[in-house]
């Protein structure tokens, strides 16, 4: 049964995940038997329009998938995504292609998803390309000089090779090539994380400039704490494939003790400010065999015989702010 809670917020969502749930099955070796571990597990969450949602959560904890599922780049075991009202799993393939064009991903490593034999010319006219859409030359010409500016590249870069460019020259490509079909919702999976401090704050100022411009709809991955305490307008916490909370606002407290323990480890810009970090101990449980109650009770300084016996559900702490814990701070 999913958690009966779900993510309550504003009427107008652009996007609206509920219960989505993604598998994995690996066999151990030739006489060991197959064993199944959820990447995602019943999560549940809404993006609001023209706000940035961020996700949190260590590595490992299904942040990606979560990410590749939102786009329906793969099938979820379980769930629903909602875009605009419309249910991704009701599209015939061509419909999904098509809805493509309004959803789109921004990865840490640009160039991965592009053949590095591609000139910047041909990697921002390719996503036309695939989506059959034609263009004119001097249509073209104009498509190609307008993203290049939009994303604060020079117009002389459109014959350079990957290989010529920083890491955030990249990354702009990364982002012109998104924007290439005019999206309305950018999935940003670590867009930042690949890249120095100083070029970092240069993208971010990018994607908060562009969210401005064009009216975008964001969700941003991150494992940085203080980059998502920036730029995002809510927050949404995951431990091994489950949301365990949701902060209305980037300025919130937490209250689960893992959110919490993140939240301070990390966000320390103001030394005045500084509280006391708790280290985050303990082992984390395999996600093939998880226990029976809360999966953060070992590592939890309140955990009780109820936290190991029985799941929390998420559920409404205060207005818009939901959090799965039976002892919350
Ligand atoms: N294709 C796959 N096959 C099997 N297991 C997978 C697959 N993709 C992801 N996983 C597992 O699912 C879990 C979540 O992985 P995911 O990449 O979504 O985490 P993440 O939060 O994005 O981590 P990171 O911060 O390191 O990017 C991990 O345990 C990973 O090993
Ligand atoms: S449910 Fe219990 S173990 Fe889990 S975070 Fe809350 S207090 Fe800790
Ligand atoms: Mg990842």
């Amino acid at each position: 049964m999913a958690d009966e809670a779900q993510a309550q917020l504003p009427s107008d969502n652009l996007v609206a995940v509920r219960d989505l749930t993604r598998e994995y099955k690996s066999s151990g070796g030739l006489f060991s038997t197959v064993r199944s571990m959820r990447a995602v597990n019943e999560v549940s969450l809404d993006v609001p329009r023209g706000k940035v949602t961020g996700v949190v959560g260590e590595s490992g904890c299904g942040k990606s998938t979560l990410a590749r599922l939102v786009l329906r780049l793969i099938a979820p075991t379980a769930g629903r995504v909602m875009f605009n009202d419309t249910d991704l799993a009701s599209l015939a393939p061509a419909q999904l292609r098509k809805l493509r064009r309004s959803m789109q991903m921004v990865f840490q490593d640009p160039y991965s998803a592009i053949d590095p034999r591609y000139t910047i010319r041909r990697a921002l006219l390719e996503p036309f390309e695939v989506q059959g859409v034609a263009l004119g030359k001097g249509e073209q010409e104009d498509r190609l000089l307008a993203l290049i500016s939009k994303v604060g590249l020079s117009p002389r870069m459109t014959e350079s090779y990957p290989h010529q460019l920083s890491g955030g020259q990249k990354q702009r490509v990364g982002i012109a090539r998104a924007l290439a079909l005019s999206p309305s919702f950018l999935v940003l999976d670590e867009p930042t994380a690949s890249l120095d401090v100083s070029i970092q704050a240069q993208i971010i100022g990018l994607l908060e400039a562009l969210k401005q411009e064009l009216g975008l709809t964001y969700l941003f991955i991150s494992h940085d704490l203080s980059l998502v305490r920036y730029f995002c307008d809510r927050i949404v916490v995951m431990y091994l494939g489950r949301v365990v909370e949701i902060l209305p606002g980037a300025r919130a407290e937490a209250c689960h003790h893992y959110a919490r323990t993140l939240m301070d480890s990390h966000f320390v810009p103001d030394p005045r400010h500084r509280k006391a970090v708790t280290p985050l101990v303990g082992e984390i449980p395999s996600p093939f065999n998880l226990p029976p109650g809360c999966a953060f009770a070992e590592r939890c300084p309140a955990a009780s015989p109820l936290c190991r016996r029985e799941r929390p559900l998420l559920s409404e702490h205060a207005t818009g702010h939901l959090v799965a814990c039976h002892h919350p701070a």
